[in-house]
């Protein structure tokens, strides 16, 4: 335990972080670059004071018991309780971490890990420096997370909520990951998004519930090493007052939602159904982020869980445990559940994309075992959620610009991989509707929309069972302000929504966000809510656009940060999970419309609010681009002073009709 210090006081914030409870082969994987595999949410992170207080011991503001150790000060960051009332559970052992508050030397069983195996290797020392457990990198190693501090044999019950708190300083800024979790082999990593840290010290603080029996889990912080964004190789990290104790499963809050209307997204389903993404584990340890995502959301995406290195982490080793947990949550929630994604290049097990045979020499994969492969994994999916989830992305990105993209599924077995895909998947739930899902395609007139549309229309053409093109929406606007690359052309998107129906596809808006370069500013922020806006009213226009969801509730669990390190802010609710401008902009525009349960033309809240109505025509159409960031070409110049002035446009020219029920 660090003596706490003036200097250590601070304003209370929030943060989200990267977390994983490991198991003991994960010590080893630490090299790996940091693949975030799943995780988000329920963390938060409070500064200084009170958290590493040193006061007396035991008993925290939450009324958590740390068992003996010196937890004493726990903060409930920002008052959100967004990582779970961490209350004692009667009856439950304390602290699980022998040694978490470095009151002598000794740093055992705490160890650390230098990668020597790369070059350049990484190189630390590790010891317990004024209370705290520090550890000093001399050189940062290859990989970006090549050092790390751990322990391990952290006996976790399955179904158990742990509260976790510690606090983190460095004495210069970098990124660190903490990982707790779940150490079933070779289910080794769940991480949440890295998080910044630096002198000033932090208390992060949330609750994690548990989906697995394991008597071995890890608790790591995994530290961040190269410069840009991240952190030079050498410094000092130290941790300090760590807790991992079982408490009583936290309760969900109730919710009232704070649409101007009064009617959260999902009394409008009839208009267009609202989804979010979310992810395990820590989604089912947030009580006040479920509660939001039931209470406002009807409808789910797992971000992570069901990519196929969760799910199918060995050859034939299916593990359903945090999609079965998510979707009971949702079932008992009354949420609809989309099945994300079956066949896809990214997060794909090492297993599919770098074979070994038995003897651990690299192989390849025939045509026919990769399409066996292919089947047994849709197979396996769908017949296990069968008759539960309507919606599937069957493929996902297999468009790259204006070709086919160059992956292992398309390499080894043609083009016709998709063909077989969506055949096999209609055979295994005939029931259920596929989509083809892809980002940058929203758009006609750009290079890739039109691409994928003339490749969706030859699927419909030729007879194979595709139902829906699932447009992505990843947009954004750029540091410096400039919006000709990420701020699409409404028309434009209304233009190929409407081409779609001519084929007889739906369009479902998949993973729409608006990220904004930082920093963030108030034209920036007007410029999120305008699209944001604008692209639900584009999907309530079309009378085969039913299903719109945003990829992910708050700025707190965010997947922008460490995928776009240079912006943030692109969801609809903040850091302390409060509902932003963007937020309030889309209720506006459901405010328009009746909701379910009122009879049909009794109308919403009257004219169109500041940020609804439909947009005016933009000058240019927009053209290719091939960037995962969903660019649009520069050649649509003069977007930003239409959009700009657009900004202004309020209770536009919107269609007032009803839509019918699909879906
Ligand atoms: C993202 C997740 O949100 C992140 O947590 C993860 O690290 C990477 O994948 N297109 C997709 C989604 O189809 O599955 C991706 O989700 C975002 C891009």
């Amino acid at each position: 335990m660090v003596v706490p210090s003036s200097a250590l006081r601070f304003a209370t914030f929030s943060s989200i972080i990267t977390l994983c409870l490991c198991s003991a082969q994960a010590r080893a994987e630490a090299g790996a670059g940091g693949t975030a595999n799943g995780g988000s949410g329920g963390a938060t992170a409070s500064s200084g004071a009170g958290g590493a207080s040193d006061g007396g011991g035991g008993t925290s503001s939450g009324g958590t018991s740390s068992g003996g150790s010196d937890a004493g000060g726990s903060t409930a960051a920002g008052g959100t309780s967004a990582g779970g009332s961490a209350s004692a559970a009667g009856g439950m052992s304390g602290n699980l971490i022998k040694n978490g508050s470095f009151d002598g030397t000794a740093t055992d069983p705490w160890w650390k890990n230098a990668s020597t195996s790369v070059d350049p290797p990484a190189d630390m020392s590790m010891a317990v420096t004024n209370g705290q457990l520090c550890a000093t990198i001399v050189n940062g190693g290859k990989n970006p997370w090549d050092v790390i501090i751990g322990y391990s044999g952290l006996p976790l019950v399955k179904g158990q909520a742990y509260h976790i708190k510690f606090s983190i300083t460095a004495d210069v800024a970098r990124k660190v990951k903490f990982k707790t979790g779940l150490g079933v082999d070779p289910y080794s990593d769940y991480f949440i998004e890295p998080f910044m840290i630096d002198a000033t010290a932090k208390t992060i603080e949330y609750t994690y519930m548990n989906l697995r029996d394991d008597t071995n889990a890890q608790f790591q912080f995994q530290i961040g090493h190269y410069g840009g964004d991240d952190a030079p190789s050498a410094g000092t990290v130290c941790v300090d007052d760590i807790v991992v104790e079982p408490v009583a499963t936290p309760m969900q809050p109730p919710y009232t939602t704070s649409a101007p209307s009064g009617h959260p997204f999902k009394e409008y389903t009839k208009i267009v159904k609202m989804g979010t993404a979310v992810d395990t584990p820590i989604f089912l340890s947030n009580p006040l982020h479920n509660s939001i995502v039931a209470g406002e959301f009807a409808m789910i995406t797992p971000a992570n869980s069901m990519k196929m290195n969760l799910i199918q982490p060995k050859q034939g080793m299916y593990d359903f445990t945090d999609t079965d947990a998510l979707a009971a949550w949702a079932k008992a929630s009354g949420l609809e559940f989309r099945g994300h994604p079956l066949v896809w290049h990214t997060q794909a097990p090492g297993w599919l994309t770098s074979p070994k045979d038995d003897a651990g020499n690299a192989k390849v994969f025939t045509k026919d075992e990769m399409i066996a492969i292919m089947y047994d994994h849709i197979d396996k999916l769908m017949s296990h959620y069968k008759g539960q989830f309507k919606y599937w992305d069957v493929v996902n990105e297999a468009i790259d610009n204006t070709d086919y993209r160059q992956t292992f599924w398309y390499n080894t077995i043609g083009k016709e991989f998709i063909d077989l895909a969506f055949q096999r998947a209609h055979a295994a739930d005939p029931d259920a509707k596929l989509v083809y899902n892809d980002y940058n395609i929203e758009q006609k007139g750009n290079a890739k929309g039109d691409r994928v549309f003339e490749f969706v229309k030859d699927l419909k053409d030729r007879g194979i069972p595709i139902n829906a093109i699932g447009f992505q929406g990843h947009y954004f606007v750029e540091p410096d302000g400039t919006t000709s690359n990420g701020v699409p052309d409404m028309q434009a998107i209304r233009d190929n929504m409407a081409r779609y129906k001519d084929i007889g596809i739906e369009v479902q808006i998949t993973e729409c966000d608006f990220r904004i370069g930082k920093p963030l500013d108030d034209t920036k922020q007007q410029l999120q809510n305008k699209f944001y806006a604008d692209m639900l009213q584009a999907c309530i226009d079309a009378e085969n656009c039913d299903h719109f969801t945003v990829w992910g509730l708050s700025d707190l669990d965010s997947w922008v940060p460490s995928t776009f390190p240079a912006y943030d802010y692109a969801h609809l609710f903040d850091t302390a999970l409060k509902p932003k401008a963007d937020y309030t902009a889309m209720a506006q525009v459901f405010a328009k419309y009746p909701t379910d349960s009122m009879p049909a033309g009794t109308g919403g809240a009257g004219g169109a609010g500041g940020a609804g109505g439909s947009a005016p025509v933009a000058p240019a159409a927009p053209a290719s681009s091939d960037s995962g960031g969903c660019s649009i070409s520069s050649s649509k110049t003069g977007s930003a002073l239409w959009l700009l002035s657009a900004l202004g446009a309020v209770g536009a020219l919107v269609s007032r009709r009803r839509k019918s029920t699909r879906g």
